[in-house]
């Protein structure tokens, strides 16, 4: 079991900076170029052969999940559960109602509006390489204030900032997460965030204080889709993308 990675996307938060694409829809659901946001996470799991997913979303979502992937072929070989969560109270609260779903087995951490040209499959042979503790994948950006910033002492990671006025390197933590088991009691010792929010930023930094925390790079194009700016951005780079494949296949 302890070598078994089972995949969580999370897929709630009620999308306010999206509003009023937001409001009837939950973010996930919303088009990024051709598809759905939620089938980009999915799609990166399962060809890394994570075929056990939970999606964490909110409960009035549930349904138009379950409607929409049901249609869906390519997702039928993977077991999809769901899980709901009420309200707002951060990512790691939502992450936290993955545990009865993880059992023992160790965990891949999606932010179901982030989209990435990297498979997972390098990164999670990376971590299953390690016997234990934590990896988190980092991104350079022009605009690292907007996300979870690493801090260094040369090469040696020091500590992760959430949303620095003033960030200490060019770099964003993306949303792409490796915990053991041990997560879940480490979100139970943790304490909401001046935003009022269970910060995925403080588990990752638990993980660093006990020095059980490696960290690597992604290569290709990473983007949220948290904001018009970035949701847009995403689907520019998914178009550019998908234009190059088929240019590919013609020649
Ligand atoms: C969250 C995390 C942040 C991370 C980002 C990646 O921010 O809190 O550390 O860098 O996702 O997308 P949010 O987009 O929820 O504000």
């Amino acid at each position: 079991m302890k070598n078994e990675i089972a995949g969580v996307i999370l897929a709630g938060g009620l999308g306010r900076r999206l509003d009023p694409l937001t409001r009837v829809a939950n973010k996930h659901l919303l088009p990024v170029y051709h598809q759905p946001m939620i089938y980009y996470p999915l799609e990166k799991m399962i060809r890394a052969g994570l075929n056990e997913i939970l999606i964490v979303c909110g409960e009035s979502d549930q349904n138009d999940f379950e409607k929409l992937l049901r249609n869906e072929r390519r997702f039928h070989n993977a077991g999809i559960e769901f899980t709901t969560q009420i309200g707002e109270d951060g990512i790691a609260a939502a992450l936290a109602l993955a545990e009865d779903f993880a059992t023992d087995r160790r965990i891949c951490v999606v932010l179901g509006d982030n989209l990435f040209e990297d498979d997972l499959d390098l990164e999670l042979e990376n971590y299953k390489s390690q016997t234990d503790g934590a990896r988190i994948l980092l991104k350079e950006v022009p605009d690292p204030e907007r996300f979870g910033v690493p801090v260094f002492d040369g090469e040696k990671l020091i500590g992760i900032e959430e949303k620095p006025s003033n960030p200490k390197s060019p770099y964003a933590v993306v949303g792409i997460y490796f915990y053991d088991n041990r997560v879940f009691d480490i979100i139970r010792t943790l304490k909401p965030s001046a935003r009022g929010e269970y910060e995925i930023t403080d588990v990752s930094n638990a993980y660093l204080a006990s020095g059980d925390l490696t960290y690597g790079h992604l290569n290709g194009w990473w983007s949220d889709c948290g904001t018009f700016e970035s949701l847009f951005e995403a689907s520019r780079l998914v178009r550019e993308q998908k234009t190059r494949n088929m240019e590919i296949i013609r020649d």
